[in-house]
């Protein structure tokens, strides 16, 4: 552990580290060059989940060397909840059309999958010309809704994870890491 999450780890006693902000970085430029060499003809449209995947593709835009755009579009899905109410709903669209363009969703984590399947089946019908998922993390566990990912930073156990954007009512977004709460499941 780096002397920057040993810090942090401090003044959050709660948090157990599941991955580091050193894992991370690493692993983010490699997603970034992954994706740079994929795109290298068409750059595509980088399309954010709000909130949770800010920081995620804040710091992988900056990993493609390459003219992107990005944009962004929020999801209900949990409230103050470490569970899935299965309830999903597009509270924020995109700014622009997208018919012809080549699109990659940019997701925090994949657990059940409801998110994800609905954002994809709206974006579908918009004609993109090409349809692709990037998500940081994978909960297999829990899936509900199968989806392609095109690109998974990591396969994560069956725990509630914060930090790096994810949040636990609406904190720990901030942490340069990925942990785990004591006491949750
Ligand atoms: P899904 O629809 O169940 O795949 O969940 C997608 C959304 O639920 C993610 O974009 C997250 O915002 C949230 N989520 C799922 N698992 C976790 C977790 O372990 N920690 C924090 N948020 C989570
Ligand atoms: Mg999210």
């Amino acid at each position: 552990m780096n002397p920057t999450d040993a810090a942090w780890l401090k003044r959050f006693p709660e948090l157990e580290i599941l991955i580091t902000s050193d894992t991370l970085q690493a692993r983010v430029r490699a997603l970034g060059e992954q994706i740079t060499h994929d795109y290298r003809d068409h750059p595509p449209l980088l399309v954010g989940v709000l909130k949770g995947s800010l920081v995620f593709l804040a710091d992988l835009m900056r990993a493609i060397p390459l003219p992107v755009a990005y944009d962004f579009v929020a999801i209900s899905s949990y409230g103050a909840e470490t569970h899935s109410t299965g309830q999903v709903r597009l509270l924020k669209d995109l700014d622009s059309p997208i018919r012809d363009r080549h699109v990659l969703v940019v997701e925090d984590i994949y657990d059940t999958g409801l998110t994800l399947s609905y954002l994809l089946g709206q974006l579908r019908q918009r004609e993109p010309a090409s349809l692709r998922v990037c998500t940081l993390l994978s909960k297999p566990a829990r899936r509900q809704a199968e989806i392609e990912l095109a690109y998974c930073g990591f396969e994560i156990p069956d725990r509630f994870v914060v930090g790096y954007g994810l949040d636990y009512a609406e904190r720990y977004r901030n942490l340069p890491f990925i942990a785990v709460l004591h006491g949750q499941s």
